[in-house]
């Protein structure tokens, strides 16, 4: 859990920057029409949720910077017996007074008047939001949504917690999988038994649309239709991560239906090996670009030598020959969202070294497509990726997904 003490300092985080004479204003996600009158599952905004802990629609807070004071205010629904009747329990202007550490709590009816009577020079928020925008005639209106996400980079120990326990979820379903017989099988069977797992073990879902992919369709880097069936001799690779209590975690094994095939094993190999060589390069100071030229460098290496690529290895990577076989980045940082929405580039342009707290995904990958002729026929069809969850620590990093069997 997350305490309102550890919501509070995050404000003051973003307060400390801001001018004086300036407020920020974040609205919560909005329901999402899915047809007619039934809406999805509501999640809240992962920034709004990241300042606040408060996961109801209709919501917003305003931080306010007068005399070098800050001031937070939220506005949430107000309560309402019939629509409670239909949509459930709000908390209401009384209880969230309680609930969260902030200065006051109004209804969200009356954000427009607050709004109104302000006298400041800036207003910050998401500019992108037409909520926000609706003030730009008042307001000078900039972006916020940069200094949230570099807070967001760095995660506290209460966040690592949770990841930790979204993976421990994750572990379950995997290992449950793999263990069972799959030749036969359909995919949305085994996507049926990891998201079993998920929901049972008080996981709100999925933190993102499982993958199940049997022999080529590995090679369909976001397949998530899951409607074939799984053949004997088939590698099968499952990207799937519970989400806990809004925190992501994103793990990908390759796991045989039944045999596995001495090419199978080779690709395998390569890419294990390539994921182990990089995780161990993990620790302050370093670029995610490093990881990614080095990865390129392993894959491509080891291509050759499998002779699936041919020819000089420097000359090779040069003309980018690899991206046919590995065609996406090591990894993302990850966080209330499994892409987090972080910041990767400083305010001049370059990109972040990796630091204490970070949380990144380190996944290479090798694709071949069955109809890939300048391949030997073996290789054919084959799709690997293997991805672990990795916390950067002071000296090195720790893999927070370690157990999970490969
Ligand atoms: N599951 C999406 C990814 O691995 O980035
Ligand atoms: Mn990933
Ligand atoms: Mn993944």
């Amino acid at each position: 859990m997350i305490s309102q003490k550890e919501y509070a300092q995050r404000r003051k985080k973003i307060g400390i920057n801001l001018p004086n004479n300036s407020a920020v204003l974040l609205f919560s996600a909005e329901l999402k029409q899915r047809s007619f009158d039934t809406e999805y599952k509501f999640r809240q905004n992962s920034h709004f949720y990241y300042l606040t802990g408060c996961i109801e629609d209709k919501s917003a807070i305003l931080l306010l910077k007068q005399n070098n004071q800050l001031k937070t205010y939220l506005f949430v629904e107000p309560k309402n017996k019939e629509l409670e009747l239909w949509h459930g329990k709000r908390i209401g202007v009384k209880k969230a007074k309680k609930r969260f550490l902030v200065d006051d709590v109004f209804s969200n009816k009356k954000l427009k008047h607050k709004l109104k009577q302000l006298e400041i020079d800036y207003l910050y928020g998401d500019i992108k939001d037409s909520r926000l925008q609706k003030y730009k005639k008042k307001f000078q209106v900039n972006d916020i949504l940069d200094s949230i996400r570099l807070l967001r980079l760095i995660k506290s120990k209460s966040e690592i917690k949770l990841i930790k326990k979204a993976l421990k979820i994750t572990q379950e379903a995997h290992h449950f999988v793999m263990d069972m017989q799959k030749q036969g099988k359909y995919e949305y069977e085994i996507e049926a038994e990891l998201e079993y797992r998920f929901l049972k073990n008080g996981a709100y879902s999925n933190a993102y649309s499982s993958i199940v992919a049997g022999g080529n369709r590995a090679n369909t880097l976001h397949y998530i239709k899951n409607d074939k069936k799984l053949k004997s001799e088939q590698l099968l690779l499952i990207d799937a991560g519970a989400e806990y209590q809004y925190y992501a975690s994103d793990i990908t094994r390759t796991i045989p239906v039944d045999e596995i095939s001495r090419e199978q094993k080779e690709i395998y190999t390569l890419v294990l090996e390539t994921q182990e060589k990089i995780i161990g390069m993990i620790k302050p100071g370093v670029l995610r670009s490093q990881l990614q030229k080095k990865s390129i460098k392993l894959l491509t290496k080891g291509l050759i030598e499998l002779g699936i690529l041919k020819g000089n290895l420097q000359k090779l990577i040069k003309k980018e020959k690899y991206k046919k076989y590995y065609p996406h980045g090591i990894g993302h940082y990850m966080g209330l969202d499994v892409h987090d929405d972080v910041l990767y580039k400083d305010t001049n342009g370059n990109e972040i070294p990796l630091a204490k707290g970070m949380i990144i995904t380190i996944e290479p990958g090798i694709y071949i497509n069955k109809g890939d002729k300048n391949v030997p026929k073996e290789y054919r069809g084959i799709g690997v990726r293997i991805e672990d969850n990795i916390l950067v620590t002071k000296k090195g990093y720790k893999n927070l997904s370690k157990k999970i069997k490969k």
